[in-house]
């Protein structure tokens, strides 16, 4: 099966549809549990999730779509868990290099990968170059993969503190846009809608600067059985909502 394929548009064009949507995929271990399988079984499944959904929102309009791969606290998990992440990352890589120029979607990975494999930094190197030549009509699927939030804008942080300790910045020039450029999502725009499968209601640390005006949507179903119309209720549900950065409407 493609990594991502074409299909028809949504048949309800009137709805409001969110730039970019970044999902937190919870839930797998929960899944892989109820079913008496191993807990990298619900991440296999959560993967497959991964596909559908990005295929959908390509179909339906959704310009960028970002997922929590992995975070930076995940390697605490078990050598095993952590083994099969990395056995996906690397499948679907693969995948995505050999079909996203077809397909019109550009692959990326946000994320310190300094401490990944060998083999997974070259499959990594290898798609975004091969993400960099597709054309500006393109969607964006990013998969956040040794991602923290924290650690991102610490990283950030370091990143401007050099430029002014060097001289090339004074103090004064540092605004909210040199913060986002600094960050791995430099070239994305801020997400609109978040979503947590799952029934957790908290953030785990992801996208924690570039969330601060996003919608949230909170759902119990785990990940692994988030479905198409599971991502057009939270569209619609997003729809309902009046954004007002702020102001007043
Ligand atoms: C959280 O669920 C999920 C993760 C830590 C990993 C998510 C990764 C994938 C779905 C695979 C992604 C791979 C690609 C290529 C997209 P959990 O394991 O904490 O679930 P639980 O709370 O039910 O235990």
């Amino acid at each position: 099966m493609a990594l991502f394929g074409f299909g028809k548009p949504a048949a309800s064009a009137e709805r409001q549809i969110p730039q970019h949507i970044a999902v937190i995929m919870d839930g797998n271990g929960r899944w892989a549990k109820k079913r008496g399988l191993p807990r990298p079984a619900g991440h296999a499944a959560g993967a497959e999730t991964f596909r559908t959904i990005a295929t959908y929102c390509k179909e339906i309009g959704v310009r960028y779509f970002t997922v929590y791969a992995l975070s930076t606290e995940n390697w605490k998990r078990p050598q095993e868990e952590v083994d099969a992440l990395l056995d996906l990352f690397r499948k679907y890589l693969r995948e995505a290099a050999e079909t996203m120029a077809a397909r019109g979607v550009a692959v990326r990975v946000l994320g310190d990968l300094t401490p990944l494999p060998e083999d997974i930094k070259r499959l990594v190197q290898e798609v975004s170059g091969i993400a960099d030549t597709l054309g500006a009509e393109a969607a964006t699927a990013s998969l956040c993969i040794n991602y923290g939030g924290r650690d991102e804008i610490k990283n950030a942080v370091r990143c401007i503190a050099k430029r002014v300790k060097d001289g090339e910045l004074a103090l004064s020039e540092i605004t909210e846009d040199t913060v986002s450029s600094a960050l791995y999502t430099a070239h994305l725009p801020d997400p609109d809608l978040v979503i947590r499968p799952s029934g957790e209601i908290r953030l785990s640390n992801f996208l924690l600067w570039q969330s601060a005006y996003a919608e949230y949507y909170f759902t119990p179903v785990l990940w692994p059985d988030f479905s198409a119309k599971d991502l057009d209720a939270a569209i619609e549900d997003y729809g309902r909502r009046s954004r007002r950065f702020g102001g007043v409407k």
